[in-house]
Protein backbone atom coordinates (compact mmCIF):
# COMPACT_ATOMS: atom_id res chain seq x y z
CA UNK A 1 0.00 0.00 0.00
CA UNK A 2 1.44 3.64 -0.92
CA UNK A 3 1.42 6.49 1.72
CA UNK A 4 -0.05 9.23 0.13
CA UNK A 5 3.39 10.98 0.96
CA UNK A 6 5.35 8.80 -1.45
CA UNK A 7 2.21 9.60 -3.74
CA UNK A 8 2.86 13.27 -3.78
CA UNK A 9 6.61 12.50 -3.64
CA UNK A 10 6.40 10.91 -6.84
CA UNK A 11 3.82 12.84 -8.44
CA UNK A 12 6.32 16.24 -8.43
CA UNK A 13 9.47 13.38 -9.40
CA UNK A 14 6.88 12.56 -12.92
CA UNK A 15 6.41 16.26 -13.32
CA UNK A 16 9.93 17.20 -13.45
CA UNK A 17 10.61 13.64 -15.45
CA UNK A 18 8.49 14.97 -18.15
CA UNK A 19 10.38 18.01 -17.84
CA UNK A 20 7.67 20.08 -17.19
CA UNK A 21 6.07 22.58 -14.75
CA UNK A 22 4.76 20.44 -11.79
CA UNK A 23 1.26 21.84 -12.65
CA UNK A 24 1.09 21.80 -16.53
CA UNK A 25 2.28 18.52 -18.55
CA UNK A 26 2.25 18.95 -22.12
CA UNK A 27 2.38 15.44 -24.02
CA UNK A 28 3.40 15.51 -27.71
CA UNK A 29 4.93 12.37 -29.84
CA UNK A 30 7.36 13.78 -32.15
CA UNK A 31 6.82 13.16 -35.57
CA UNK A 32 8.33 10.32 -37.52
CA UNK A 33 11.86 10.76 -38.77
CA UNK A 34 12.96 8.99 -41.49
CA UNK A 35 10.17 6.67 -42.51
CA UNK A 36 11.12 5.29 -38.49
CA UNK A 37 8.40 5.74 -35.90
CA UNK A 38 10.18 7.39 -32.60
CA UNK A 39 8.11 6.70 -29.33
CA UNK A 40 9.88 8.29 -26.62
CA UNK A 41 10.38 5.32 -23.77
CA UNK A 42 8.40 2.95 -25.79
CA UNK A 43 12.51 1.12 -27.33
CA UNK A 44 11.31 -2.20 -28.15
CA UNK A 45 7.67 -2.17 -28.59
CA UNK A 46 5.93 -3.45 -31.64
CA UNK A 47 3.82 -0.08 -32.90
CA UNK A 48 0.35 -1.38 -34.27
CA UNK A 49 -0.54 2.26 -34.93
CA UNK A 50 0.76 5.23 -34.87
CA UNK A 51 -1.78 7.87 -35.01
CA UNK A 52 -3.23 6.72 -31.72
CA UNK A 53 -0.77 5.13 -30.23
CA UNK A 54 -1.15 1.79 -30.14
CA UNK A 55 1.79 -0.23 -28.75
CA UNK A 56 1.98 -3.91 -28.42
CA UNK A 57 4.53 -5.90 -25.67
CA UNK A 58 6.88 -8.57 -27.80
CA UNK A 59 6.36 -11.93 -26.57
CA UNK A 60 10.12 -12.16 -25.16
CA UNK A 61 9.34 -9.55 -22.93
CA UNK A 62 7.02 -11.88 -20.72
CA UNK A 63 9.81 -12.82 -18.60
CA UNK A 64 9.05 -10.66 -15.41
CA UNK A 65 5.53 -11.06 -13.04
CA UNK A 66 5.55 -7.32 -13.32
CA UNK A 67 5.89 -5.97 -16.96
CA UNK A 68 8.00 -2.36 -16.29
CA UNK A 69 5.69 0.34 -17.43
CA UNK A 70 8.06 1.15 -20.79
CA UNK A 71 7.07 -2.49 -21.96
CA UNK A 72 3.25 -2.44 -21.02
CA UNK A 73 1.11 -2.58 -24.08
CA UNK A 74 -0.69 0.46 -25.01
CA UNK A 75 -4.10 0.92 -26.82
CA UNK A 76 -5.85 4.08 -27.55
CA UNK A 77 -8.90 4.53 -29.47
CA UNK A 78 -8.40 8.08 -29.84
CA UNK A 79 -5.80 10.94 -29.64
CA UNK A 80 -4.43 11.10 -25.86
CA UNK A 81 -5.04 14.48 -24.31
CA UNK A 82 -2.62 16.39 -25.57
CA UNK A 83 -2.72 18.91 -22.20
CA UNK A 84 -3.31 17.92 -18.85
CA UNK A 85 -3.11 20.88 -15.91
CA UNK A 86 -2.77 18.59 -13.04
CA UNK A 87 -4.15 21.81 -11.06
CA UNK A 88 -7.39 22.09 -12.90
CA UNK A 89 -7.68 18.34 -13.03
CA UNK A 90 -11.54 17.12 -11.40
CA UNK A 91 -13.36 13.78 -11.14
CA UNK A 92 -16.78 14.87 -10.78
CA UNK A 93 -19.63 12.00 -9.57
CA UNK A 94 -23.20 12.38 -10.42
CA UNK A 95 -26.11 10.64 -11.55
CA UNK A 96 -28.15 7.94 -9.72
CA UNK A 97 -26.82 9.45 -6.34
CA UNK A 98 -27.47 10.90 -3.41
CA UNK A 99 -25.03 13.77 -3.19
CA UNK A 100 -22.75 14.60 -6.67
CA UNK A 101 -19.30 16.37 -6.40
CA UNK A 102 -15.89 16.38 -7.55
CA UNK A 103 -12.21 15.61 -6.24
CA UNK A 104 -9.51 17.58 -7.10
CA UNK A 105 -6.11 15.34 -7.42
CA UNK A 106 -5.19 16.44 -3.81
CA UNK A 107 -8.55 14.97 -2.39
CA UNK A 108 -8.00 11.69 -4.39
CA UNK A 109 -4.66 11.07 -3.35
CA UNK A 110 -6.16 11.47 0.53
CA UNK A 111 -7.98 8.45 0.18
CA UNK A 112 -6.95 4.89 1.69
CA UNK A 113 -5.04 3.41 -1.24
CA UNK A 114 -5.12 0.05 -2.21
CA UNK A 115 -3.59 -2.24 -4.08
CA UNK A 116 -3.72 -4.67 -7.08
CA UNK A 117 -1.63 -6.56 -9.16
CA UNK A 118 -3.67 -7.22 -12.68
CA UNK A 119 -3.59 -8.54 -16.31
CA UNK A 120 -4.51 -6.30 -18.42
CA UNK A 121 -5.37 -7.97 -21.60
CA UNK A 122 -6.91 -6.33 -24.56
CA UNK A 123 -9.98 -8.05 -25.96
CA UNK A 124 -8.56 -7.89 -29.50
CA UNK A 125 -5.39 -9.39 -28.32
CA UNK A 126 -4.58 -11.87 -30.80
CA UNK A 127 -6.77 -11.00 -33.28
CA UNK A 128 -4.39 -11.41 -36.71
CA UNK A 129 -4.35 -14.88 -35.73
CA UNK A 130 -8.34 -15.49 -36.29
CA UNK A 131 -8.91 -16.91 -39.60
CA UNK A 132 -10.42 -15.96 -41.74
CA UNK A 133 -9.29 -12.74 -40.85
CA UNK A 134 -11.14 -9.86 -39.42
CA UNK A 135 -10.80 -5.73 -39.68
CA UNK A 136 -9.20 -3.47 -36.69
CA UNK A 137 -5.91 -3.38 -35.44
CA UNK A 138 -4.39 -6.67 -36.10
CA UNK A 139 -2.69 -7.77 -32.71
CA UNK A 140 -0.43 -10.48 -32.50
CA UNK A 141 0.12 -12.24 -28.44
CA UNK A 142 1.50 -8.96 -26.69
CA UNK A 143 -1.47 -6.88 -26.25
CA UNK A 144 -1.10 -7.95 -22.57
CA UNK A 145 0.86 -6.76 -19.69
CA UNK A 146 0.99 -6.84 -15.98
CA UNK A 147 0.97 -4.07 -13.06
CA UNK A 148 0.75 -2.80 -9.48
CA UNK A 149 -2.20 -0.54 -9.94
CA UNK A 150 -2.59 1.35 -6.34
CA UNK A 151 -5.40 4.27 -5.72
CA UNK A 152 -8.45 4.86 -3.70
CA UNK A 153 -10.92 2.00 -3.96
CA UNK A 154 -13.91 3.20 -6.53
CA UNK A 155 -15.93 1.65 -3.67
CA UNK A 156 -15.11 4.61 -1.04
CA UNK A 157 -15.96 6.86 -3.74
CA UNK A 158 -19.44 5.45 -4.59
CA UNK A 159 -20.07 5.01 -1.00
CA UNK A 160 -19.60 8.93 -0.75
CA UNK A 161 -21.63 9.65 -3.39
CA UNK A 162 -24.42 7.27 -1.97
CA UNK A 163 -25.89 5.49 -4.72
CA UNK A 164 -29.48 5.55 -4.98
CA UNK A 165 -31.21 2.09 -4.98
CA UNK A 166 -31.87 3.15 -9.34
CA UNK A 167 -27.81 3.18 -9.50
CA UNK A 168 -27.56 -0.06 -11.56
CA UNK A 169 -24.38 0.88 -13.53
CA UNK A 170 -21.10 3.16 -13.66
CA UNK A 171 -20.18 4.94 -16.63
CA UNK A 172 -16.92 6.25 -17.07
CA UNK A 173 -15.47 9.07 -19.31
CA UNK A 174 -11.81 9.98 -20.04
CA UNK A 175 -10.18 12.86 -21.61
CA UNK A 176 -9.68 11.71 -25.11
CA UNK A 177 -9.17 13.87 -27.64
CA UNK A 178 -12.11 12.59 -30.19
CA UNK A 179 -11.31 13.54 -33.92
CA UNK A 180 -14.10 14.70 -35.81
CA UNK A 181 -16.83 12.79 -35.71
CA UNK A 182 -15.61 9.94 -33.90
CA UNK A 183 -18.00 8.56 -30.89
CA UNK A 184 -16.17 9.39 -27.61
CA UNK A 185 -14.89 6.19 -25.79
CA UNK A 186 -17.71 5.90 -22.85
CA UNK A 187 -18.23 2.86 -21.53
CA UNK A 188 -19.87 1.23 -18.24
CA UNK A 189 -19.64 -1.49 -15.96
CA UNK A 190 -22.32 -3.15 -13.43
CA UNK A 191 -22.93 -2.22 -10.03
CA UNK A 192 -21.17 -5.22 -8.81
CA UNK A 193 -18.35 -4.83 -10.29
CA UNK A 194 -17.76 -1.22 -9.32
CA UNK A 195 -18.56 -1.92 -5.47
CA UNK A 196 -16.36 -4.89 -5.63
CA UNK A 197 -12.99 -4.01 -3.07
CA UNK A 198 -10.49 -4.59 -5.82
CA UNK A 199 -11.87 -2.17 -8.17
CA UNK A 200 -9.91 0.75 -8.44
CA UNK A 201 -9.44 4.60 -9.49
CA UNK A 202 -5.72 3.79 -9.66
CA UNK A 203 -3.24 6.62 -9.97
CA UNK A 204 -0.09 4.38 -9.44
CA UNK A 205 1.48 1.30 -11.93
CA UNK A 206 4.20 -0.63 -10.23
CA UNK A 207 4.51 2.06 -7.29
CA UNK A 208 4.86 5.59 -9.55
CA UNK A 209 2.10 7.86 -10.89
CA UNK A 210 0.83 6.66 -14.26
CA UNK A 211 2.14 7.98 -17.46
CA UNK A 212 0.30 9.23 -19.99
CA UNK A 213 -0.14 6.48 -22.38
CA UNK A 214 -2.17 4.71 -19.44
CA UNK A 215 -4.03 7.32 -18.26
CA UNK A 216 -2.67 10.06 -15.82
CA UNK A 217 -3.46 11.43 -13.86
CA UNK A 218 -6.35 8.67 -12.79
CA UNK A 219 -7.98 5.87 -14.39
CA UNK A 220 -10.53 2.39 -14.01
CA UNK A 221 -9.13 -0.43 -13.08
CA UNK A 222 -11.35 -3.38 -13.50
CA UNK A 223 -9.77 -6.67 -12.71
CA UNK A 224 -9.16 -9.26 -14.39
CA UNK A 225 -12.15 -7.83 -17.39
CA UNK A 226 -11.40 -6.94 -21.17
CA UNK A 227 -8.99 -3.60 -20.68
CA UNK A 228 -11.80 -1.97 -22.54
CA UNK A 229 -13.17 -1.47 -19.31
CA UNK A 230 -10.64 0.56 -17.95
CA UNK A 231 -11.29 4.07 -18.84
CA UNK A 232 -8.08 5.95 -18.91
CA UNK A 233 -7.79 9.77 -18.27
CA UNK A 234 -10.64 9.13 -15.85
CA UNK A 235 -12.76 12.77 -15.88
CA UNK A 236 -16.24 11.56 -14.97
CA UNK A 237 -17.90 8.79 -13.51
CA UNK A 238 -21.93 8.62 -13.38
CA UNK A 239 -24.22 6.19 -12.38
CA UNK A 240 -26.95 4.72 -14.71
CA UNK A 241 -30.23 3.31 -14.23
CA UNK A 242 -29.32 1.20 -17.02
CA UNK A 243 -26.10 0.34 -19.05
CA UNK A 244 -24.56 3.17 -21.16
CA UNK A 245 -25.84 3.16 -24.81
CA UNK A 246 -22.94 4.03 -27.30
CA UNK A 247 -20.55 2.60 -30.06
CA UNK A 248 -18.13 1.34 -27.25
CA UNK A 249 -20.91 -0.99 -25.35
CA UNK A 250 -22.56 -1.87 -28.37
CA UNK A 251 -21.73 -2.85 -31.43
CA UNK A 252 -18.06 -2.32 -29.44
CA UNK A 253 -16.61 -4.86 -27.14
CA UNK A 254 -20.02 -7.66 -27.69
CA UNK A 255 -19.95 -11.39 -28.03
CA UNK A 256 -21.76 -13.94 -29.87
CA UNK A 257 -24.03 -15.50 -27.47
CA UNK A 258 -23.36 -18.96 -29.05
CA UNK A 259 -20.47 -19.85 -30.93
CA UNK A 260 -21.22 -19.50 -34.83
CA UNK A 261 -19.30 -20.92 -37.69
CA UNK A 262 -15.99 -18.68 -38.62
CA UNK A 263 -16.82 -16.02 -41.66
CA UNK A 264 -20.32 -15.82 -40.50
CA UNK A 265 -22.11 -12.86 -39.97
CA UNK A 266 -23.61 -12.38 -36.23
CA UNK A 267 -26.93 -10.48 -35.28
CA UNK A 268 -26.94 -8.00 -32.53
CA UNK A 269 -29.43 -9.03 -30.77
CA UNK A 270 -27.23 -12.49 -30.46
CA UNK A 271 -24.23 -10.99 -28.60
CA UNK A 272 -23.58 -9.91 -25.09
CA UNK A 273 -21.25 -6.97 -23.47
CA UNK A 274 -17.84 -8.79 -22.79
CA UNK A 275 -16.55 -8.56 -18.92
CA UNK A 276 -14.21 -11.43 -17.35
CA UNK A 277 -11.09 -12.49 -20.03
CA UNK A 278 -10.31 -15.65 -20.94
CA UNK A 279 -7.91 -18.66 -20.01
CA UNK A 280 -5.15 -18.22 -21.93
CA UNK A 281 -1.26 -18.99 -22.08
CA UNK A 282 1.54 -17.93 -24.55
CA UNK A 283 4.79 -18.92 -25.19
CA UNK A 284 7.38 -16.36 -24.69
CA UNK A 285 10.83 -18.37 -25.48
CA UNK A 286 12.04 -20.25 -27.51
CA UNK A 287 10.17 -17.92 -30.22
CA UNK A 288 8.74 -19.10 -32.73
CA UNK A 289 10.83 -20.01 -35.79
CA UNK A 290 13.96 -20.42 -33.66
CA UNK A 291 16.92 -22.78 -34.32
CA UNK A 292 18.54 -24.42 -31.36
CA UNK A 293 20.82 -26.54 -30.49
CA UNK A 294 19.77 -30.23 -28.87
CA UNK A 295 20.15 -30.44 -25.19
CA UNK A 296 18.35 -28.63 -22.39
CA UNK A 297 15.62 -26.22 -23.71
CA UNK A 298 13.74 -24.09 -21.40
CA UNK A 299 10.09 -23.51 -22.84
CA UNK A 300 8.40 -20.79 -20.56
CA UNK A 301 5.75 -18.26 -21.14
CA UNK A 302 3.07 -16.82 -19.01
CA UNK A 303 -0.50 -17.74 -18.26
CA UNK A 304 -3.65 -15.98 -16.84
CA UNK A 305 -7.49 -16.17 -16.66
CA UNK A 306 -9.39 -12.99 -15.60
CA UNK A 307 -11.48 -13.16 -12.70
CA UNK A 308 -9.97 -16.90 -11.99
CA UNK A 309 -6.56 -18.34 -11.08
CA UNK A 310 -4.63 -20.76 -13.43
CA UNK A 311 -4.61 -24.38 -11.90
CA UNK A 312 -1.96 -25.62 -14.36
CA UNK A 313 -0.09 -25.34 -17.65
CA UNK A 314 1.29 -27.92 -19.84
CA UNK A 315 3.71 -28.15 -22.78
CA UNK A 316 3.48 -30.76 -25.90
CA UNK A 317 6.46 -31.09 -27.76
CA UNK A 318 4.74 -33.37 -30.11
CA UNK A 319 2.03 -31.69 -31.52
CA UNK A 320 -0.56 -32.14 -28.48
CA UNK A 321 -0.19 -36.05 -28.66
CA UNK A 322 1.18 -35.89 -25.05
CA UNK A 323 1.23 -32.98 -22.33
CA UNK A 324 4.14 -31.98 -20.14
CA UNK A 325 3.15 -30.73 -16.75
CA UNK A 326 5.12 -27.38 -16.23
CA UNK A 327 6.57 -25.36 -12.86
CA UNK A 328 4.40 -22.53 -12.09
CA UNK A 329 6.50 -19.30 -10.96
CA UNK A 330 6.47 -18.34 -7.28
CA UNK A 331 5.29 -14.83 -8.16
CA UNK A 332 0.88 -15.03 -7.67
CA UNK A 333 -2.03 -12.96 -7.31
CA UNK A 334 -5.50 -13.14 -8.19
CA UNK A 335 -6.06 -11.08 -11.42
CA UNK A 336 -2.58 -11.63 -12.03
CA UNK A 337 -0.69 -14.00 -14.81
CA UNK A 338 1.62 -16.59 -13.71
CA UNK A 339 4.70 -16.98 -15.13
CA UNK A 340 5.58 -21.21 -15.87
CA UNK A 341 8.23 -23.05 -17.25
CA UNK A 342 9.43 -26.48 -18.68
CA UNK A 343 12.84 -28.27 -18.94
CA UNK A 344 13.04 -30.10 -21.91
CA UNK A 345 15.76 -32.28 -23.22
CA UNK A 346 15.57 -31.97 -26.72
CA UNK A 347 16.83 -33.89 -29.55
CA UNK A 348 17.50 -32.75 -33.17
CA UNK A 349 14.79 -32.40 -35.24
CA UNK A 350 11.33 -29.77 -35.94
CA UNK A 351 9.04 -29.17 -33.75
CA UNK A 352 5.56 -27.48 -32.81
CA UNK A 353 5.65 -26.44 -28.94
CA UNK A 354 2.01 -26.19 -27.82
CA UNK A 355 1.22 -24.59 -24.52
CA UNK A 356 -2.39 -25.44 -23.07
CA UNK A 357 -3.19 -23.52 -19.41
CA UNK A 358 -6.30 -24.87 -17.72
CA UNK A 359 -8.03 -22.37 -14.38
CA UNK A 360 -9.74 -23.04 -11.59
CA UNK A 361 -12.72 -22.72 -13.03
CA UNK A 362 -12.34 -26.14 -15.19
CA UNK A 363 -11.88 -23.77 -18.28
CA UNK A 364 -8.91 -25.10 -20.56
CA UNK A 365 -7.72 -23.63 -23.48
CA UNK A 366 -9.42 -24.80 -26.75
CA UNK A 367 -7.56 -26.15 -29.69
CA UNK A 368 -9.30 -23.45 -31.79
CA UNK A 369 -10.76 -20.37 -30.99
CA UNK A 370 -14.20 -19.08 -30.87
CA UNK A 371 -14.24 -17.20 -33.73
CA UNK A 372 -15.96 -13.47 -33.94
CA UNK A 373 -16.69 -10.85 -36.19
CA UNK A 374 -14.62 -8.65 -33.97
CA UNK A 375 -11.93 -11.01 -33.37
CA UNK A 376 -12.42 -10.92 -29.88
CA UNK A 377 -10.76 -13.37 -26.96
CA UNK A 378 -8.42 -15.30 -29.01
CA UNK A 379 -7.52 -18.11 -26.37
CA UNK A 380 -6.31 -20.72 -28.61
CA UNK A 381 -3.88 -23.35 -27.35
CA UNK A 382 -0.38 -20.89 -28.20
CA UNK A 383 2.48 -22.69 -30.47
CA UNK A 384 5.87 -21.81 -31.70
CA UNK A 385 7.87 -24.04 -34.15
CA UNK A 386 11.25 -24.56 -33.81
CA UNK A 387 14.42 -26.36 -35.39
CA UNK A 388 16.90 -28.37 -32.89
CA UNK A 389 19.78 -28.75 -34.69
N1 LIG B 1 -9.57 4.68 -21.89
C1 LIG B 1 -9.73 5.75 -22.68
N2 LIG B 1 -10.11 6.91 -22.12
N3 LIG B 1 -9.51 5.68 -24.02
C2 LIG B 1 -9.13 4.50 -24.62
O1 LIG B 1 -8.93 4.48 -25.85
N4 LIG B 1 -8.61 2.14 -24.31
C3 LIG B 1 -9.05 0.99 -23.52
C4 LIG B 1 -8.68 1.15 -22.06
N5 LIG B 1 -9.02 2.45 -21.58
C5 LIG B 1 -8.96 3.36 -23.80
C6 LIG B 1 -9.18 3.50 -22.41
C7 LIG B 1 -8.55 -0.27 -24.00
S1 LIG B 1 -9.33 -0.91 -25.36
C8 LIG B 1 -7.57 -0.97 -23.35
S2 LIG B 1 -7.13 -2.53 -23.84
C9 LIG B 1 -6.87 -0.40 -22.19
O2 LIG B 1 -7.28 0.94 -21.93
C10 LIG B 1 -5.38 -0.40 -22.42
O3 LIG B 1 -4.72 0.19 -21.34
P1 LIG B 1 -3.20 0.59 -21.49
O4 LIG B 1 -3.07 1.47 -22.70
O5 LIG B 1 -2.83 1.25 -20.21
O6 LIG B 1 -2.45 -0.70 -21.69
Amino acid sequence: MNSRRNFLKQMSGAAIAAGAAPSLLTWALPAPQNGSIAVPGEDGMIVRSFRFVDLETPVEYFNTWLTPVPHFFVRNHMHEPSQLNAEDWRLTIGGEVEKTFSLTLSDLSKLEMHSVVNTLECAGNGRSLHRPQVPGIQWGKGAVSTARFSGPRLRDVLQRAGVKPAGKHVMFRGLDEVPGKVPPFIRSIPIEKALDSDTLIAMHMNGAPLTKHHGFPARALVPGWIGAASCKWLTEIKILDSEFVGNFMSPGYRFPDQPGKPGEAVKPEDTHPLTALNVKSVISGPLDGASLKAGRIAVQGAAWAGEADIAKVEVSIDGGASWNPTRLGRDQAHYAWRLWNYEWKAKTGDYTVLSRATDTQGRTQPSAPVWNPSGYLYNAVDQVKIHVA
